[in-house]
């Protein structure tokens, strides 16, 4: 810039150099010389502006102007207007560059503080995102925790007393054979009464965590399932195994069994479908597992999380789960023509499985 300065400085001034003497005062671009030279000066400004912002800007307006306006004196030809309008023109553009420099780069910065504030946000969005997945984990795991302890409960404690008091009535009767049939009727009754209750309860266990599941896996576990929703919601499942059977670590066959045991309520609760088809394919990239229905189907939304608003919280926490074990969760549904609920687990998640 200074080099450009001292440049427009001595073509200010050229009888400074001795064969600029010699040039033609009219030979550039049919410029007078001294109109070029003025011009040349407004290089240096806006180089200066662009470069290290207005205020040096200004200053370098300043001094080429402080070089140009003496000149004008020095020169002994009268000043005429041409002359005039000239320097106030380049005061003009020399302004104009410095503010629309200006304008420019405080737009630059504008955007450039508004692409980090998104990318903070971002961010922070991120953070949001995985702090709640990981909140719904181990809420998914304090809940099967619970389900678990309960259930071991009932078996052992709820239903083994059930059982103590079946025995009691047992022996009291048979200690005591000639009861008045009255009592023997009222014995039996409460007998009877026990018996149900035990069932209730023995089946209240096992849907909360069912036994077979952690004692003979996914597969037995929903043959047990199956028939068990069929009978209460009146449909019939078909299950096909497809492939030779492998086993899953417990977390992930619980998540697959929970998709099974949601997916059956929903299609007893909503679909009036009398026909459901459950297939498992071991395929040797992944297993595939699909529960397809005959009922009235439904327009699933875009976003599965969305039912959750509406407190709908069946699909989005078989999606949540799914995701848990590294599986893909789709649901196809068009109304009336039933719903499909697919989970693909890939191999590569399920690495430490082992074969029945
Ligand atoms: N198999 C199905 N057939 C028809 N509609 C279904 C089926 N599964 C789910 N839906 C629809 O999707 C909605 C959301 O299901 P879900 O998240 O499990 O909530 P909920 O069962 O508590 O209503 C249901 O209210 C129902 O309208
Ligand atoms: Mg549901």
């Amino acid at each position: 810039m200074l080099l450009l300065l001292i440049g427009g400085f001595l073509l200010q001034y050229p009888q400074l150099i001795p064969f600029v003497d010699t040039l033609d005062p009219n030979s550039f671009f049919d410029l007078s010389r001294h109109s070029f030279g003025r011009l040349i000066m407004l290089l240096p400004v806006t180089y200066a502006a662009l470069v290290f912002g207005i205020r040096i800007g200004l200053l370098v307006l300043l001094a080429a102007i402080s070089i140009i306006v003496p000149n004008l004196f020095i020169l002994e030809i009268p000043i005429t207007a041409d002359d005039i309008i000239e320097i106030i023109g380049i005061v003009i553009i020399g302004l104009v560059v410095n503010l629309w420099l200006e304008s420019y780069e405080t737009d630059k910065h504008h955007r450039q503080m508004a692409y980090l504030r998104l990318e903070n946000a971002q961010r922070e969005l991120q953070r949001m995102q995985q702090n709640l997945r990981f909140y719904l984990k181990q809420i998914t795991i304090a809940q099967e925790e619970e389900r678990r302890r309960i259930a071991q409960e009932l078996h052992d404690d709820t239903a083994q007393d059930l059982i103590a008091i079946s025995r009691k009535i047992d022996g009291y009767m048979s200690l005591h054979p000639a009861l008045p049939s009255s009592d023997e009727a009222y014995f039996e009754d409460v007998h009877q009464h026990l018996n149900r209750t035990l069932s209730s309860v023995r089946r209240f266990s096992q849907d909360l965590r069912p036994s077979v599941l952690d004692d003979l896996g996914l597969i037995p576990a929903i043959e047990w399932l199956a028939p068990e929703l069929d009978k209460h919601f009146k449909f019939k499942t078909e299950i096909q195994i497809i492939g030779k059977p492998r086993r899953f670590p417990v977390e992930t066959e619980l998540v697959l069994f929970r998709i099974v045991q949601e997916s059956l309520r929903n299609i007893g609760k909503h679909a009036f479908a009398d026909k459901v088809w459950l297939t498992i394919d071991f395929s040797d990239q992944a297993t595939y597992l699909t529960i397809k229905d005959n009922g009235r189907g439904f327009n699933p939304p875009e976003r599965i999380g969305d039912l959750a608003v509406n407190g709908k919280l069946g699909l989005t926490g078989m999606q949540e789960r799914a995701r848990l074990i590294g599986a893909n969760l789709k649901i196809d549904s068009v109304p009336s023509q039933g719903t499909t609920v697919t989970v693909e687990l890939p191999m590569a998640t399920d690495s430490k499985e082992h074969t029945y």
